[in-house]
């Protein structure tokens, strides 16, 4: 039995139940948290607590506080389905205490055009900050009108988006002003051999190698399953920080297992809908 409405988001869980009607108000339900636009102040990042995904968009806009304010909180946000904005809030520096295991924004849906990440008149942003931050799956980077953004020629941005084509960075502080020095470890080297660094503090990851198929002997070590996104903890795709496709009590696969259902939900988080699997 299928029941869906209007269902914008991919799958990112199985379940095995049917259907299950929750209050539309189920942020923190097992780290999952619905859409988020932050507004007014850093105050309301409180309502980030305990989010490991948030299916849908999150803004951060219109939003003053001083910079030790935008400092005192730390999530551990590691999926942005949608899209991230940020745009006009004062007094945030960097994203870097804030969200520091954001690994993938899926960018299932976009903000102007094809922006997946969006950060525009942030005028005391000094650096984005987000040194977990290794794929943006869907859609472009538009980075505009920061007047303090630096270590932007310091992420090989190629690597997070697929390719640059589409991204436009610009009419932010001019590199030759800014100190762009990356931490003194060696950071991985983009093809023109720079270092490639969010901050003075943290290297930009890359994509480490996937592992071969039968990983049981000594020819795994620094790769992750072809399952994972982001990194991982070990070769298998129980080890994955972030499930490529769905994920199933632990366990990153490419689909859900037979007689499970894959959990929905819609934009207007009115219902979870599940979705019976043949
Ligand atoms: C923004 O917040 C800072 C720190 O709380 C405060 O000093 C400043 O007056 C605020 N600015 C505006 C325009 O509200
Ligand atoms: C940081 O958070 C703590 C606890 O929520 C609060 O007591 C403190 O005033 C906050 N500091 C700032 C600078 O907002
Ligand atoms: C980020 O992930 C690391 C490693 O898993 C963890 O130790 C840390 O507590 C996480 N940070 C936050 C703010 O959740
Ligand atoms: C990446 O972009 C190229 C063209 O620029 C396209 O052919 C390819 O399918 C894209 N890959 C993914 C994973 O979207």
């Amino acid at each position: 039995m299928v029941t869906i409405l209007t269902v914008y988001l991919t799958v990112v869980f199985c379940l095995s139940a049917i259907i299950r009607e929750v209050p539309a108000q189920s942020e923190n339900d097992n780290g999952i948290c619905s859409r988020m636009y932050i507004r007014n102040g850093p105050q309301e990042l409180s309502r980030l607590e305990n989010c490991r995904v948030i299916e849908g968009s999150l803004q951060i806009a219109l939003a003053n506080g001083s910079t030790d304010q935008w400092k005192n909180f730390s999530f551990p946000l590691r999926e942005i389905t949608g899209y991230l904005l940020l745009y006009d809030a004062r007094g945030l520096q960097s994203l870097r205490h804030i969200f520091p295991n954001l690994t993938v924004i899926r960018g299932q849906e976009f903000i102007h055009n094809n922006y997946a990440l969006l950060v525009n008149d942030m005028p005391d942003m000094q650096e984005i900050g987000l040194p977990s931050l290794t794929n943006i799956l869907n859609g472009k980077v538009w980075i505009y009108n920061n007047q303090n953004l630096c270590y932007l020629e310091t992420i090989d941005w190629g690597k997070i988006t697929n390719g640059t084509q589409g991204n436009g960075i610009k009419k932010n502080k001019p590199s030759e002003q800014c100190p762009n020095t990356c931490p003194l470890k060696s950071c991985p080297k983009s093809d023109q051999g720079l270092s490639l660094c969010w901050s003075n503090e943290d290297c930009q990851k890359v994509q480490v190698k996937t592992c071969p198929e039968d990983c049981d002997g000594q020819n795994c070590e620094d790769c992750c399953s072809d399952q994972c996104l982001g990194g991982c903890t070990g070769p298998g795709p129980r080890d994955c920080f972030v499930c490529k496709h769905v994920e199933y009590n632990g366990l990153c696969m490419s689909n859900c297992p037979a007689g499970t259902y894959m959990y929905l939900k819609t934009h207007y988080q009115q219902f979870f809908l599940l979705f019976h699997k043949h």
